[in-house]
């Protein structure tokens, strides 16, 4: 997994990542991995004894875009920067798979990225996180019954503290259910409630 664009003062930029990518298959990667951003050189200081945390800059920002934007809004940030790439692999001779991540949210969306050849797979994080059921529910047709991503990054704080990842959405349902998991503070659930399977 690599950076499309680093988004920081003199990190690479789309014509490097094409470069690194081209070589990368060069070399015989089974697939490259495009993620953006998330960098250390623009993370807030962190407090005295606490460790830095590459999602609190700009750069974080473009890796993990919250609801809260800019005119380009929060989602498929790297899917023009990631297309551009996959096609520079191309062009060097390569058919090496390239996945492309960030802000792709449902799978019409997903769908469209495939159909217009811009990755060859699609990465989705947090909707995953948010409904690991995402793609079963998908399948069999049950859209409707998503869970869906608030883009809130409430899971991203909780990463920032070292602490165990879980989704706001999910994590304080059916807490007495028999054999959930919980956290180390016995406070959230670690695995989602499960799905039943589409209504009859
Ligand atoms: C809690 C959390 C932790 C993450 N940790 C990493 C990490 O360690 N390495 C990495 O490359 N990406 C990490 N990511 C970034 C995701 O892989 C992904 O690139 C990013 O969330 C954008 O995709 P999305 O919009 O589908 O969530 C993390 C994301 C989340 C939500
Ligand atoms: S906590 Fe859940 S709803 Fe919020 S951003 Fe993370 S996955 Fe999405």
């Amino acid at each position: 997994r690599f950076l499309t664009e680093d988004i920081v003062d003199g990190g690479s930029e789309v014509p490097d990542s094409s470069y690194y990518a081209a070589e990368f298959a060069r070399a015989g990667m089974d697939f490259l991995s495009l993620s953006r951003g998330g960098r250390f050189e623009d993370a807030k200081q962190p407090n005295v004894g606490e460790a830095a945390y590459p999602y609190t800059g700009r750069s974080g920002y473009e890796c993990m875009p919250a609801y809260i934007s800019d005119e380009r809004g929060p989602f498929g940030r790297n899917v023009e920067p990631g297309a551009a790439i996959r096609k520079a692999v191309r062009e060097a001779g390569f058919e090496t798979p390239v996945i492309v991540t960030g802000g792709i949210h449902g799978f019409e969306k997903g769908e469209r990225i495939l159909q217009e050849g811009k990755a060859d797979i699609v990465g989705i994080a947090r909707q995953a996180l948010a409904d690991p059921d995402f793609f079963l529910k998908v399948r069999a047709g049950c859209g409707s019954e998503v869970r869906v991503c608030e883009y809130t990054n409430y899971c991203e704080g909780l990463d920032q503290k070292h602490k165990q990842v879980t989704c706001k959405l999910w994590d304080r349902k059916e807490l007495d259910e028999p054999g959930v998991k919980r956290t180390l503070d016995g406070k959230r659930r670690t695995t989602a409630p499960a799905w039943a399977g589409p209504a009859a």
